[in-house]
């Protein structure tokens, strides 16, 4: 649907949204109409280039024709049925995924919270009929991200944070470790807890990766103890860290792995895939969906999934991330650039990540704040150098820009 087709101006459709729709987000202020490849256009043509990728979503580029051909054939054919008849694209892409992972059994779900819904119920069920029904604690990471559902919100270690205020209390059974300190997670685990959960790299938190000594200590830990390894790559998966999924990055493999973002291409679908052992847990009428595995959502995961492994963008996240990263470092006030393949984070020496951000908006470039210091960069994985360039150049300028603002905020307080 294109604003010139309704009517309307741009600031009567917005005046709509402000009259009708619970507002939770800080919206950049144009209209998204079209997209293609790297670029957002809003309403009057203008190109946007995109460093946000529908926060991590359209990771083999936006509107990726194989994507679009695959929903519109699949649209021609049936859009919906439940979960009671067989179809086509579910058990396709079901297959896909676990051959290429090394997974044994997959659960279809709409979203990362969905996801890492599943992927808790899952755990707690195993730990329950495997050890006892007091065995469902699970230690996960401070300062993570896991959504915004009671289960993987009370998953997520960030007490203090918009997301959960007002929202306690939480889902009992859950602890909060430091993340990358091993010794603090290993002081957390009780007798009665079934599961370590993790981001390999906490994207929302802020952009950091998980060090390899972390993740294989988790791993033996896990296996000492009786645990099981619960990875959250609804961020990192599919490509974004210069592997398909993380956890093949670090050679450790978890029992139970989520997904969703770049799986769907921009379709929204999420989900849990698992070891045979840890699957059997769920049984007949234990778990439901009714749209997850939906056959359009299936089909559009298949096409991007496919593009994403054939065009080898794992590959080019690995090099555009490393080129990315090198050249972010040339930005004043960098006090440290982070990431893993194309999910990149640049701290700055002084609090302007959200003035960078509208700054570079102003300059028809989109990238993410995440806290006062950090912006975050999570483009498609189709980009090139000339894409990384021209973001660079950018946000020389709106750093410089945000940076002046904030010296001169300061004199005018300590006059
Ligand atoms: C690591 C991680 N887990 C879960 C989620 C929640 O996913 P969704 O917004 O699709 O529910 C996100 C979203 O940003 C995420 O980054």
């Amino acid at each position: 649907m294109k604003l010139k087709d309704t009517g309307l101006s741009a600031e009567e459709l917005k005046a709509i949204v402000d009259k009708y729709m619970v507002e939770t987000y800080s919206r950049f202020d144009f209209i998204a109409e079209r997209a293609e490849g790297m670029y957002l256009y809003d309403e009057k043509g203008v190109a946007y280039l995109d460093f946000y990728g529908g926060v991590a979503v359209n990771s083999a580029g936006n509107r990726n024709p194989k994507v679009v051909e695959a929903v519109k054939d699949q649209t021609d054919d049936i859009m919906h049925t439940f979960n009671y008849p067989y179809t086509v694209p579910q058990a396709l892409l079901a297959k896909k995924i676990c051959d290429t992972i090394g997974m044994d059994k997959i659960f279809f779900q709409n979203s990362g919270t969905e996801a890492n819904e599943c992927m808790i119920k899952m755990a707690r069920k195993y730990g329950v009929e495997t050890y006892g029904p007091e065995h469902y604690h699970i230690v996960t990471a401070k300062n993570g991200f896991h959504g915004r559902t009671y289960g993987a919100l009370s998953a997520t270690g960030q007490p203090d944070n918009a997301c959960q205020e007002g929202f306690k209390p939480m889902l009992p059974g859950f602890s909060y470790a430091e993340f990358n300190n091993l010794e603090d997670f290993k002081s957390k685990v009780t007798d009665n807890t079934i599961a370590i959960m993790i981001e390999p790299v906490q994207g929302e938190g802020g952009v950091h990766p998980a060090t390899q000594e972390f993740m294989e200590g988790l791993r033996k830990l896990c296996d000492e103890r009786g645990m099981l390894l619960l990875l959250d790559e609804v961020q990192t998966g599919w490509g974004r860290t210069g592997s398909v999924m993380a956890y093949m990055g670090y050679g450790v493999k978890p029992d139970c792995v989520t997904m969703a973002k770049a799986m769907g291409g921009g379709m929204p679908i999420g989900a849990c895939c698992a070891t045979e052992k840890v699957a059997k847990a769920l049984n007949s009428g234990s778990h439901g969906s009714t749209y997850g595995g939906h056959p359009v959502a299936c089909a559009a995961s298949l096409a991007s999934i496919t593009e994403i492994l054939d065009n080898h963008l794992s590959e080019n996240a690995e090099e555009m991330g490393a080129y990315l990263r090198e050249r972010l470092a040339e930005l004043p006030h960098i006090k440290e650039v982070r990431g893993r393949g194309l999910l990149t984070g640049c701290e700055y020496d002084i609090p302007i990540a959200l003035e960078v951000k509208w700054a570079c908006f102003r300059r028809h470039l989109l990238i993410t704040a995440i806290g006062d210091s950090t912006n975050r960069l999570i483009p498609p994985l189709t980009l090139s150098k000339e894409h990384v360039d021209q973001a660079v150049e950018t946000m020389k300028d709106a750093v410089a820009e945000a940076a002046m603002k904030y010296e001169e905020e300061n004199m005018r307080k300590s006059a």
